[in-house]
């Protein structure tokens, strides 16, 4: 019962689902026009409906508006799933009752309709098993599918992590931010779990970068820094032909992106960098001032929420960094405080 009340509760009132319901009792009120039609032409003695030369005789309807039922009751079984399924069971239960009834009472005219009843029942059975076996086999397709994608997105992020021994982890801990920042804006389950992939992905361009600059303990001359910062370029090179999900390569593209227009590789502003962009910058940011990096131990948390909300509207989008700072407030980052006594400037 629980478990139904959590069904109805996530069901989501769309025009699709109005549709569907509407479909659903349009079908209802079709079977029981045809049972009635049914009932009718059964009570009609002899004759024909004349149509030109010819015609149909009236003792043909009966046989023509039970057909009809079984297509309904089989359309309710390959549109609806098991609502449809345990709709025309129901309704053949019925119908065996009221006709068992009828043939104990000696109307043996009814047993041609009875045989009819098996029969469809027997479809409606096979239909369904059927179609459960094509889904089965489809969600098990789909499940393989989804670990391969995302083996393959595990091993992509170890690469990038493993590139600097500072940074270990540091892909990970950006998806995982992204989901926390993209969970308090609201957005969906589906959009979250994109979101962590495009999340570990976002640094790919750094497997391009030579290691004796990435993890330069000194200052970096400008041009080393060019070539540090044209790994959001790179990024996008080695994901844009990436079929595995849609939008994959936007983090890897823009994270370095600022809200004022002032950041790189394309200088967007504002609306025009893609969502999830904007969300990683601020997970990037936070997870780099949190980390202790080859050239300076990690800041500590009051200081980094203060460098975000300075920086709310022009490094980042306003939106995005104030859902982290709640988080920030709510206590969500706490267990990294627990480390930073020895480890912070
Ligand atoms: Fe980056």
């Amino acid at each position: 019962m629980n478990k139904l009340i959590a069904r109805i509760k996530q069901i989501k009132v769309t025009p699709k689902f109005v549709l569907k319901v509407f479909f659903y009792l349009f079908l209802h009120f079709l079977y029981h026009l045809c049972e009635y039609g049914n009932q009718w032409a059964g009570s009609l003695r002899g004759g024909m409906w004349k149509i030109g030369d010819s015609g149909i005789p009236y003792a043909t309807l009966p046989g023509l508006f039970t057909a009809l039922c079984t297509l309904i009751l089989i359309a309710w079984v390959v549109f609806y799933g098991k609502l449809g399924y345990y709709t025309s069971i129901i309704i053949l239960i019925l119908r065996f009752i009221r006709l068992t009834i009828k043939i104990l009472n000696h109307h043996l005219s009814f047993l041609p309709g009875f045989f009819l009843g098996i029969a469809a029942l027997v479809a409606v059975v096979l239909i369904y098993q059927s179609n459960r076996q094509i889904i089965r086999t489809q969600q098990k397709h789909r499940q393989e599918l989804e670990d391969f994608t995302k083996s393959i997105i595990n091993a992509f992020t170890n690469c990038i992590d493993g590139k600097d021994a500072y940074t270990n982890g540091h892909s990970y801990r950006v998806a995982q931010y992204t989901v926390m920042i993209g969970k308090k804006l609201g957005l969906d389950q589906k959009t979250l779990d994109k979101y962590y992939n495009i999340g570990l992905l976002h640094d790919i361009g750094k497997i391009s970068i030579p290691d004796a600059i990435l993890t330069k303990p000194g200052k970096l001359t400008p041009e080393e820094f060019d070539i540090i910062k044209s790994h959001a370029q790179r990024g996008y090179e080695i994901l844009k032909d990436v079929k595995i999900q849609e939008d994959i390569a936007a983090g890897a593209h823009y994270h370095h992106e600022r809200f004022d227009g002032k950041g790189y590789p394309g200088g967007l502003e504002g609306k025009d960098i893609p969502q999830v962009a904007r969300i990683i910058a601020v997970a990037d940011a936070f997870d780099a001032m949190s980390s202790t990096r080859s050239y300076r131990k990690k800041l500590p948390l009051d200081y980094i929420a203060e460098e975000i909300e300075r920086c709310t509207g022009t490094q980042f989008d306003p939106e995005a960094a104030k859902a982290l700072l709640e988080l920030y407030k709510e206590g969500a980052f706490d267990h990294l405080k627990e480390k930073e006594d020895d480890n912070t400037f």
